[in-house]
């Protein structure tokens, strides 16, 4: 792990086209069935996707995504590089992103997680969502449950 970042260093901003191949590495680095760079390349193109990054002293920390599904907020894809985990920089993307989607009106979001991922899960919960349902054997490489959250105005 990196030593302690300085947070004055840290910037969060949303995704440009310049930004793809690093994220494309990201997401390779944190997921075992990664979304390809195609994906990514056409969010920047699309209106009801954001995706932010966390950018450290001008490198890729971590990002994370939001769906804008008819006034409903679906975040994915949050990740961040194994060096910089224990720091809160996934709790800061989550709530830019909560800003973000503050400002489109979306007032509840959700998303899906596997039911082993304790540490994603209490980060969750730290930002107020709560489980509603079990997806039995959403996942696979391993195979999981996922869990289906919600945080609700
Ligand atoms: C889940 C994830 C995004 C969290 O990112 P993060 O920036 O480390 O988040 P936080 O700093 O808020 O810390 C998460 C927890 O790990 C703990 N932690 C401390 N040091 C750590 C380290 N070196 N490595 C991992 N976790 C550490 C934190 O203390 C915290 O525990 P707590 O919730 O009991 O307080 C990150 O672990 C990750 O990218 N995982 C792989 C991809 C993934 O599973 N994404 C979620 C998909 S739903």
């Amino acid at each position: 792990m990196i030593n302690k970042i300085n947070l004055d260093d840290l910037v969060i901003r949303e995704m440009q086209a310049e930004d793809v191949d690093a994220v494309t590495d990201l997401e390779q680095s944190c997921f075992s069935m990664p979304w390809k760079r195609a994906d990514f390349e056409d969010i920047v193109t699309r209106s009801d996707r954001i995706y932010l990054v966390a950018v450290y002293r001008g490198e890729l920390a971590g990002g994370c995504m939001m769906s804008d599904i008819v006034g409903e907020g679906d975040i994915s894809n949050v990740a961040v590089y194994e060096q910089y985990r224990g720091q809160r920089i996934a709790d800061m993307l989550l709530k830019a992103m909560f800003s973000l989607g503050e400002e489109r009106s979306i007032v509840d979001y959700t998303l899906e997680v596997r039911s082993q991922n304790q540490s994603a899960i209490r980060l969750y919960e730290r930002n107020g969502f709560v489980t509603e349902g079990v997806r039995k054997n959403f996942y696979q490489k391993p195979t999981d449950d996922a869990l289906i959250m919600w945080k609700r105005s």
